[in-house]
């Protein structure tokens, strides 16, 4: 069993079977023609569960050949330039291949004892990050899981800048739009469900500063404590960013923390061209970065910054065994007193291959590209009498419905849209997201890769209409 370890006896090993891996990826996607196979829970299911973990099967190239039935074959691919789903994004290459050293190294950041120049090495892309947010020379922050713990870790310290004991007198002000993890990490912090106030969005679904401004001053008015106001820099349906200039002045206004959460927009940091779009960001308190959104990273690479990183002691408590009191005084740097993790994965890694091989600008130019296609992707449906599209896109993202000729029901309509997304994602053709607006079914393309072209959204719409009209013909048929 020794064999199996990765060490100095089996660097020959290694080589050859992650090299082996490698290949089968490669061959994967080279070869995938769409991005999924339709593969249902009950037909994948069996498959999976046919497989008898305690029965292992001793090399790695038996396994990769199981693994094609078990994963890779019916696996999403989001390379695939007729993905349109969710906020994933294809990955860059040096990424990739930051992540094979990382796990192969296997650093872990807590401790500069665990890790040496990977501490640095994040530390760096931290001060970078605050860097183009233009955070300030007190700024930091730390890697963590993904949005959803960026925002979570960044409320947490908001309340405890809050300095009130009493939790049920705070408040969090974001936009009907803005991540539900907003409201989850409420719940987390102990502040109960009324604590997030959700401020109503304008027709380009950005908040609206003047309610916000009403709803602080009621919030005053009743002796309650605003909190944090989280302002959506990409809100996750309409790509669409809060007015920060405006948020920030209200912020400074109430004495409230600014949270950013730019966990889609992030990508606009790197741009050459929308920098512009973030503008007021680098007022906030704290921002959340998603690289694993729109920075071309895989999955997971997020970062929590603030602006005075002083803050983050909110996250630090001492353990003799890992970060005792007098490493502080030794000047032994260490990631684990800003962190809600301990073992953490460096992460980092992936982001400094790709600045050190693309540089930011290719990496914001990419961006630019999806930006770029949204905006022919509205041009197209805006002037397709069988769609209504919501919102010009700020970012990357259009959310249409189809309206069918002749037919007048709105449930029917939102049947037609739902049935189209399922039936265009059981054929694997291409896959596409959905969502609600006021009540009714829509969909969604979040355009985050720069091989599709206009003529793939083109395809996709005519692929939706045919299974919307197929979908009416049968139902209405036998009605
Ligand atoms: C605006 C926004 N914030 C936070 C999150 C949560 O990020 P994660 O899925 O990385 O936890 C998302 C995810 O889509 C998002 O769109």
């Amino acid at each position: 069993m020794r064999s199996h370890l990765l060490n100095d006896a089996t660097a020959e090993s290694y080589r050859r079977s992650v090299t082996e891996g490698v290949e089968r990826v490669a061959d994967k996607l080279a070869a995938t023609r769409r991005p999924f196979t339709g593969v249902t829970p009950a037909e994948l299911a069996p498959v999976i569960d046919a497989v008898d973990l305690d029965r292992p099967l001793g090399d790695s190239s038996a396994a990769l050949d199981e693994l094609e039935s078990v994963y890779l074959r019916d696996a999403v691919y989001f390379h695939h330039p007729r993905y349109l789903g969710h906020l994933n994004c294809p990955v860059v290459i040096p990424a990739v291949l930051g992540e094979a050293v990382l796990s192969a190294v296997n650093s872990s950041l807590d401790t500069w004892d665990q890790s040496a120049g990977g501490t640095l090495i994040e530390r760096k892309i931290v001060d970078w990050t605050c860097g183009r947010i233009g955070l300030g020379p007190a700024a930091d922050g730390v890697f963590t899981s993904g949005g959803t713990q960026s925002n979570l870790q960044a409320l947490l310290l908001a309340r405890e800048e809050a300095k009130t004991t009493d939790l049920s007198r705070l408040r969090i002000f974001s936009s009907e739009c803005s991540h539900f993890s907003v409201q989850k990490s409420a719940t987390l912090l102990g502040l109960g469900q009324d604590a997030v106030v959700s401020i109503p969005v304008d027709r380009n679904k950005r908040m609206q500063s003047v309610v916000l401004a009403a709803e602080l001053e009621a919030c005053r008015a009743e002796g309650l404590v605003p909190m944090a106001i989280v302002a959506t820099a990409g809100t996750t349906d309409f790509g669409s960013i809060d007015p920060l200039p405006e948020i920030a002045a209200l912020a400074d206004e109430y004495g409230t923390w600014m949270h950013v959460d730019a966990a889609y927009g992030c990508g606009l940091l790197a741009s050459p061209t929308r920098r512009h779009l973030l503008d007021g960001i680098e007022r906030a308190d704290s921002v959340t970065v998603d690289f694993h959104k729109s920075f071309f990273q895989p999955v997971s690479s997020s970062a929590v910054l603030v602006r005075d990183g002083a803050t983050l002691r909110h996250a630090t408590y001492h353990a003799d065994y890992l970060n005792p009191r007098r490493t502080i005084a030794e000047q032994i740097p260490n990631q684990v007193d800003k962190s809600l993790q301990t073992t953490r994965r460096f992460d980092a890694l992936k982001l400094w291959m790709t600045l050190r091989v693309m540089g930011a600008d290719g990496v914001g130019q990419l961006f630019d590209e999806v930006c770029d296609l949204a905006a022919e992707g509205f041009a197209l449906l805006a002037a397709d009498p069988r769609y209504d599209v919501v919102v010009e896109p700020q970012i990357s993202t259009l959310v249409y419905r189809y309206i069918p000729e002749n037919v007048t029901s709105p449930e029917d309509i939102d049947r037609a849209n739902l049935h189209a997304r399922k039936a265009l994602f059981a054929s694997g053709e291409a896959v596409v997201a959905g969502t609600k607006v006021d009540g009714r079914q829509y969909l969604k393309f979040t355009l985050l890769n720069p091989e599709t072209t206009a003529a793939d959204i083109a395809a996709v719409l005519d692929l939706i209409a045919g299974y919307a009209e197929q979908y009416l013909g049968e139902t209405l048929v036998h009605a």
